[in-house]
């Protein structure tokens, strides 16, 4: 059985719910800065037509070729960046639509894509051999082989653990430390086989039904965050979504795991005016203003079809907000 981080994405992930909650139209203009093998925004684009722009931005120069190869037909109606998308704003501005409020919506659809994993040389999947690399800019930065070979055990351990949320972080980081003691990690396999003598392997589905995962998963899933500053670029790009979209424009986020989902959640709760000061403050020094209303206070999931149809939709969790105002302080609410 495969682990949703493996599982080929050739299918966008949620797409009807993506398009009926950003609500593309004619002569609106949208982002996708997670462009991908460009499934999202080629139903932006169908939905948008005749004259409705989008900008495609993505990291990986790879994904951003097969991108644009798909979307040819729709012509200069949509262009791209490559970029990571913690500058936003900057990409924005490069291409003329940097003031505030000059976009009509914004999608982001977090994590690896098809692309990757379908490319044992890109080094993201244990069940392929391919070198230890993990970055999806490989123009720069450390790769994954970088930091198991080059890290202390005991921030191994901790990349890991908060990470991948993985129970036997230390046991993991112990035996990486023991194994390159002797010999470096190079390739993919290598690594995931020193993870599995220590990690047990599932035998059962969980209660939930989704298919017991591979020894490795956990630790891959830490090592591709930490390669990629994944949380980081998260949360810093969520206030400049806010920033570029226009009021009644929307913002879509799609997430894979719980680290991500809580960042989004608390992004938007703070953008949404609610006060994060610890309640033992007498007053609010946290600076919440209102800036969007939050379309989906519980995240939305995949229909028991979609899972069957794609089985990586069965982690993933959409959260959408609508923007208000540009961020004029509308005073905060208390958090309970
Ligand atoms: C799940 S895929 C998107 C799939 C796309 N929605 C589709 O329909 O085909 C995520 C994409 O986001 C890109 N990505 C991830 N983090 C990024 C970042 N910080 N900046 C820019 N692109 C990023 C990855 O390279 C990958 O191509």
């Amino acid at each position: 059985m495969s682990s949703p981080l493996e599982v080929h994405a050739h299918v966008p992930v949620l797409l009807r719910k993506v398009v009926n909650l950003l609500e593309p139209r004619p002569g609106g203009r949208y982002v996708d800065a997670t462009a991908g093998a460009g499934g999202h925004l080629e139903a932006i684009l169908t939905q948008s037509a005749p004259d409705g722009v989008c900008l495609g931005i993505d990291r990986d120069a790879s994904a951003l070729d097969l991108c644009r190869s798909r979307l040819q037909p729709f012509g200069s109606r949509v262009q791209f960046e490559r970029d990571d998308f913690r500058n936003l704003g900057n990409v924005l501005a490069r291409i003329g639509w940097g003031e505030p409020g000059s976009v009509d919506g914004i999608l982001l659809d977090i994590g690896v894509s098809s692309m990757h994993l379908d490319h044992p040389e890109r080094g993201f999947s244990f069940r392929s051999s391919g070198p230890l690399d993990m970055r999806m800019d490989q123009s720069h930065g450390q790769s994954a082989a970088d930091l198991v070979n080059g890290m202390d055990e005991r921030s191994l351990a901790d990349v890991i653990d908060r990470f991948g949320e993985e129970r036997f972080a230390r046991r993991v980081a112990r035996a990486i430390v023991d194994r390159r003691s002797s010999r470096a990690f190079v390739e993919t396999t290598d690594l995931a086989d020193c993870i599995a003598s220590v990690v047990p392997r599932q035998r059962r589905q969980s209660a939930d039904g989704a298919p017991a995962i591979h020894p490795a998963t956990r630790t891959f899933q830490a090592l591709r965050i930490a390669v990629n500053g994944e949380l980081d670029a998260l949360d810093s790009v969520i206030p400049q979504a806010v920033r570029a979209v226009r009021p009644g424009g929307r913002i879509a986020i799609i997430c894979f795991h719980s680290l991500e989902d809580r960042i989004v959640k608390l992004a938007f709760s703070r953008a949404a005016g609610r006060c994060v000061c610890p309640p033992r403050l007498p007053v609010c020094v946290c600076g919440a203003t209102v800036s969007v209303r939050v379309l989906t206070p519980k995240p939305l999931v995949a229909t028991e079809d979609e899972i069957v149809q794609n089985p990586r939709s069965r982690s993933a969790r959409l959260r959408v907000v609508e923007v208000v105002t540009s961020g004029a302080n509308q005073g905060p609410t208390r958090d309970q």
